[in-house]
């Protein structure tokens, strides 16, 4: 199949520049103003943007185990909805991925549905449970590019020390949730003044920087690649900037949450647990710094942190309901709107941000860039229209987003993965 994109906008990391694009057989194989070539389907983006297609590092699609929250069809087309050609899925599921057996159960089912490519994120230790290592070579074998026992930090040093050494051997990245449980205590809000007004059980930022801090120190050590999941406080981007100084093997990420809201949010929302999520949401100043470490580079791309809940147990009391939002379908708008719109990033940052530097961490080829000889996963933008985010408008199974009703700039026009058409807004 030959599509030809005329009349592009063509927003890669480096530059933005006028061109059509030839796609044949899955491959962007022209980018240049002025095709003629005869194409099975032409895409009129006269007006639109076109990215390369988006890669979420950070996805939770609930599948073994809570289906009823999101499986890999759904979590797929919510990912095309979104612009999202790539993602990776975490591994706190029921049972655990922490084998080869169900990494490759998710790569084969995600290509048979072919909408988006899906590297599962194999768990680091056996069931999460953080006391054994699973089988890093056979996961590496099967298709992972990273490991993760997200949801839970490697509390023994000494096993983690292992699990980068031998990381390292396997070409695998590593990606840390950093939090002390025992720091953080049980508590579902940010400590902060709110916290304090109405007794509620909190964690403070040391409970994310005490392990950025040692997550980092020992990969430093071993010479391993580290990923720093969802940072949210400014204690902790001022380490990250540190080290980075030294230690070009480490990458960060942030979720749009993190840029966009505060523990006064939970506030002003009635402490609904749509409004709960972990690391919990900080204070003004760190989204400040958590905004101005994206646009200097100590943080190196967004990730959504889509993690699909069900109503029953978001609509639980705010202590009792599981933290995390669904972010797939939303996060280029909540990017577009609060962050471009508002001149904290222009939009070759955003390909940056949210394809050219996940490709670039998880040594993906050939991805990332709108490029003769590329994959032609692409997105195409419309950033004049507006959309309000509701839950008919949501593909993913679950609508828990803090975001609900919200009307936000910029809508997914086009989602090409692969040179298929995986998504288009009627
Ligand atoms: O808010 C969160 N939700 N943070 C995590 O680390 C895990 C995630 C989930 O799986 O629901």
């Amino acid at each position: 199949m030959k599509i030809l994109i005329r009349g592009a906008k063509i927003v890669n990391s480096d530059k933005i520049f006028d061109a059509d694009i030839l796609i044949n057989s899955g491959k962007i194989v022209r980018v240049k103003k002025g095709i003629s070539d005869k194409a099975d389907k032409i895409i009129d983006a006269r007006g639109k943007y076109v990215f390369p297609g988006f890669v979420d590092i950070h996805t939770h699609l609930r599948t073994p185990g809570r289906e009823d929250e999101e499986d890999i069809l759904s979590g797929s087309k919510a990912a095309a909805h979104g612009g999202f050609t790539t993602i990776c899925c975490m591994p706190n599921t029921d049972p655990c991925i922490d084998n080869e057996g169900l990494v490759r159960w998710i790569i084969d089912e995600s290509k048979k549905i072919g909408i988006v490519d899906i590297y599962p994120v194999g768990a680091i230790t056996k069931n999460r449970e953080g006391k054994e290592l699973s089988n890093f070579s056979a996961m590496a074998k099967a298709g992972c590019l990273a490991l993760s026992d997200d949801g839970d930090s490697v509390k023994n040093s000494l096993l983690l020390r292992r699990a980068l050494e031998y990381a390292k051997m396997c070409g695998l990245l590593i990606i840390s949730h950093c939090e002390d449980k025992d720091l953080s205590a049980g508590g579902s809000i940010r400590e902060s003044f709110v916290s304090s007004k109405y007794g509620i059980r909190a964690v403070s930022d040391i409970s994310e920087s005490v392990i950025v801090y040692r997550d980092i120190a020992l990969a430093e050590y071993v010479g391993a690649r580290l990923h720093l999941a969802h940072i949210s406080s400014k204690r902790s981007i001022d380490i990250i900037r540190e080290a980075k100084k030294t230690f070009s093997q480490l990458s960060c990420e942030t979720a749009p949450h993190y840029l966009t809201l505060t523990v006064e949010d939970v506030e002003r929302n009635k402490f609904h647990g749509n409004f709960k999520v972990n690391p919990p949401l900080g204070e003004q100043y760190d989204l400040e710094a958590v905004r101005g470490a994206l646009k200097e580079g100590t943080i190196d791309c967004i990730a959504t942190d889509h993690a699909p809940h069900s109503p029953a147990e978001k609509e639980l009391p705010f202590e009792q309901a599981p933290p995390g939002f669904i972010g797939l379908e939303t996060a280029f708008s909540l990017a577009y709107t609060y962050l471009v719109k508002d001149g904290i990033l222009d939009l070759r940052n955003i390909a940056e941000k949210l394809s050219f530097n996940p490709v670039k961490i998880l040594g993906l080829e050939k991805r990332g860039v709108i490029k003769e000889g590329f994959l032609a996963d692409i997105t195409i933008v419309d950033l004049e229209k507006e959309w309000t985010v509701e839950p008919k408008k949501i593909l993913s199974k679950s609508k828990n987003t803090p975001f609900m009703g919200r009307s936000l700039k910029g809508t997914v026009e086009y989602t090409i993965h692969k040179g298929r058409i995986v998504y288009k807004n009627d």
